[in-house]
């Protein structure tokens, strides 16, 4: 059979990573795929480097669109990144009768509605594992692995980059900030690390993760985000003295109400395995009702794992290509006409447990009095630890970790407790989960 043609846009860190792997594994991935894959054409900015760096295995252009358009092109691999430019470069592909593998995860937690529909209508495959948790194949498992199960809920660490800052907080008693200039000297964090720092970018895994998990739309807009880049690192040395480690997680879960779906740093406890995912790696817990709770675990990003993921989609593709479109496995899993509307939550009605930390007077009767709010908003506290105020401070922290309540409750309960006069600065509240 002759080979399957390969039009590359983009020569970074992934797209180069793709080409050296199916470079150096050319003869065992044939082997796999049943026929060669061959890149034939790449689309850059800078020309010339990429003309160095193929050392003339392929033609390189300048115009991504003379890729697209290509009609001896089969599949599309777009490592470009962003939105616009890509959206409409996935588009036209699309409708040029292309199959589609992407990493951009932003691409498809905002426009994956548009093109998967695109997709179907031409009849092509839109691939995208390298998009959640760079090498882990997590998709493939949620829409394959994991199919004969009810999915409960999905938890990641899918952020290389805050989880880095976060270790680095813990490890060496630093704070956010000179955690963030060790990551960025590192090269973990991208020189404008907002989407990283901010919770966008795990915001944009997890949206996905939670369309293949539950058939629903992705539905990017609904999710709650909040990232660490106000965390303080006294609040992780006071979480690891009451037992639990603070990651950046990416959540969703399936509830009588409707979906969660939300990102924001979390408190687990500290015996968990995925409490223990240090540094840039990331990992997944994912809980279905047969199967119970499953972990993957490794490396979200780099050019090498991430290509792992890419690589693995075009050889997916490749063995499909000629395949039945009704008998390939659907986009998000789920039958495209057996999507539901079942609706995300919004973060007021997720149901979860918190970590409090006050700053209060250190006088006779204001414990008391916030036990008293909690307790007249039908808040049970689960733990609370009362610090020692230092010499010649009026001042003490006081810690207290909740049992589940709803976040609209413990909204109710920060305001009371904030206008007491004896609490003398904001309450800082971070969301705890069991994951059990
Ligand atoms: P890079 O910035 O390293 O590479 C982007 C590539 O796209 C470059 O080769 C660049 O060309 C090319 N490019 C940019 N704009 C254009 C344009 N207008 N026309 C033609 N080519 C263009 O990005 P990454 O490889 O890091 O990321 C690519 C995608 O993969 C993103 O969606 C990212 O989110 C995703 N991803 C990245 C991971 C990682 O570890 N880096 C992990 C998982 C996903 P030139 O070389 O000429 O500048
Ligand atoms: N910026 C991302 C991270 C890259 O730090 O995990 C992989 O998606």
């Amino acid at each position: 059979m002759k080979p399957i043609k390969v039009g590359l846009l983009g020569l970074g860190t992934v797209g180069y990573g793709a080409f050296r792997v199916l470079a150096r594994n050319q003869e065992e991935i044939q082997r796999r795929a049943g026929r060669g894959i061959e890149v034939t054409k790449i689309a850059v900015r800078d020309v010339e480097r990429a003309r160095a760096l193929v050392a003339g295995a392929c033609e390189v252009v300048g115009d991504p669109m003379l890729v697209v358009s290509d009609p001896d092109i089969d599949i599309v691999v777009e490592t470009i990144g962003g939105y616009d430019l890509t959206r409409e470069l996935v588009l036209q592909a699309i409708a040029n009768g292309k199959h589609i593998v992407t990493a951009n995860k932003a691409l498809l937690a905002v426009y994956g509605n548009e093109i998967f529909a695109a997709a179907r209508k031409a009849n092509v495959m839109v691939a995208f594992e390298a998009a959640v948790a760079g090498g882990i194949p997590i998709i493939k498992a949620l829409r394959e692995g994991l199919t004969a199960n009810r999915i409960q809920w999905i938890a990641g660490i899918i952020n290389g980059t805050t989880n880095f800052i976060l270790s680095e907080m813990r490890d060496k008693g630093i704070d956010f900030d000179a955690a963030l200039a060790d990551a960025q000297q590192l090269g973990y964090a991208e020189a404008d690390p907002t989407f990283d720092i901010e919770g966008v970018d795990a915001a944009h895994k997890v949206t996905i993760m939670s369309a293949i998990a539950f058939g629903v739309p992705v539905q990017f807009d609904k999710a709650y985000v909040e990232g660490i880049s106000r965390l303080a690192a006294i609040d992780i040395k006071y979480a690891e003295e009451l037992g639990y480690r603070i990651k950046l997680l990416g959540i969703t879960r399936r509830t009588d109400a409707g979906i969660e779906l939300r990102v924001h740093p979390t408190l687990i406890p500290a015996k968990r395995l995925i409490a223990n995912v240090e540094g840039a790696m990331n990992a997944v817990l994912v809980h279905g009702d047969a199967v119970g709770a499953t972990l993957y675990y490794g490396k979200g990003a780099g050019a090498e794992p991430t290509a792992s993921a890419v690589v693995a989609d075009i050889v997916d593709v490749t063995r499909l290509h000629t395949a039945d479109p009704e008998h390939r496995v659907p986009h998000l899993a789920f039958q495209h006409d057996a999507l539901s509307n079942t609706p995300v939550l919004p973060i007021e009605e997720v149901t979860t447990s918190y970590y409090l930390r006050l700053c209060v007077a250190d006088k006779a009767g204001v414990l008391a009095e916030i036990t008293r709010i909690l307790a007249d908003l039908n808040i049970s506290i689960d733990a609370l630890l009362q610090k020692e105020s230092r010499e010649g401070e009026p001042q003490t922290d006081i810690i207290i970790l909740t049992h589940e309540t709803q976040e609209k409750h413990i909204n109710a309960a920060i305001a009371k407790i904030e206008a007491l006069e004896t609490v003398l600065s904001k309450v800082t509240r971070i969301r705890m989960e069991a994951l059990s």
